[in-house]
């Protein structure tokens, strides 16, 4: 496959998601990993930290490039002239929602082919917002996500915590 797309919101970046880009950068020759820019959806993190979180998680791959988006995923797709949407798929509860969207935007552009790849068992589990919930209560979030990444969470939960 030539060019490849993998969207989220990336907020931020897991082992899950380093996996998936693991195994896309393998089917595709060039994987741009791109962040979605949602105004009406609060974030932990910036796009820009976002952005430069997963640059520094993926510097070690000659063909993953990361960038950010707004509007339509499928605009966006058509634009960067790529072959397919790649996206994770954890569980059954993942399937119905990335299946109505899949054919949203197969109805939108029928060009753009979606891929989804199984996730790994050990990481079947892990959601950002799961992450940061059990980091903000004080668990243990250890080899779940790169550490500097760690760091930034624990960093950025401490700020939001002295601006209350
Ligand atoms: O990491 P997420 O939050 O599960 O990613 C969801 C994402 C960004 C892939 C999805 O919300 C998306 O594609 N949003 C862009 C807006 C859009 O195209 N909506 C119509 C979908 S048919």
């Amino acid at each position: 496959m030539k060019k490849g797309i993998y969207p989220g919101s990336f907020d931020p970046i897991t082992n899950g998601h380093l996996d998936i880009i693991h195994r896309g950068s393998r089917i595709c020759d060039k994987l741009i990993v791109s962040v979605l820019n949602n105004p009406n959806k609060k974030s932990l993190f910036t796009v820009e930290e976002r952005v430069r979180m997963i640059e520094e998680s993926v510097k070690d791959y000659d063909n993953v490039e990361v960038d950010h988006f707004s509007g339509l995923l499928i605009n966006y797709a058509k634009e960067q002239k790529a072959d397919a949407i790649i996206k994770g798929l954890r569980a059954v509860s993942d399937f119905e929602y990335e299946f109505q969207m899949a054919l949203m935007n197969k109805k939108l552009a029928k060009e753009v082919e979606k891929v989804f790849l199984m996730t790994s068992n050990k990481t079947s589990f892990l959601s950002s917002s799961l992450l940061k919930e059990v980091a903000k209560f004080g668990g243990c979030i250890e080899g779940l996500l790169p550490d500097r990444v760690k760091e930034a969470v624990y960093d950025k939960l401490k700020e939001n915590e002295g601006g209350r």
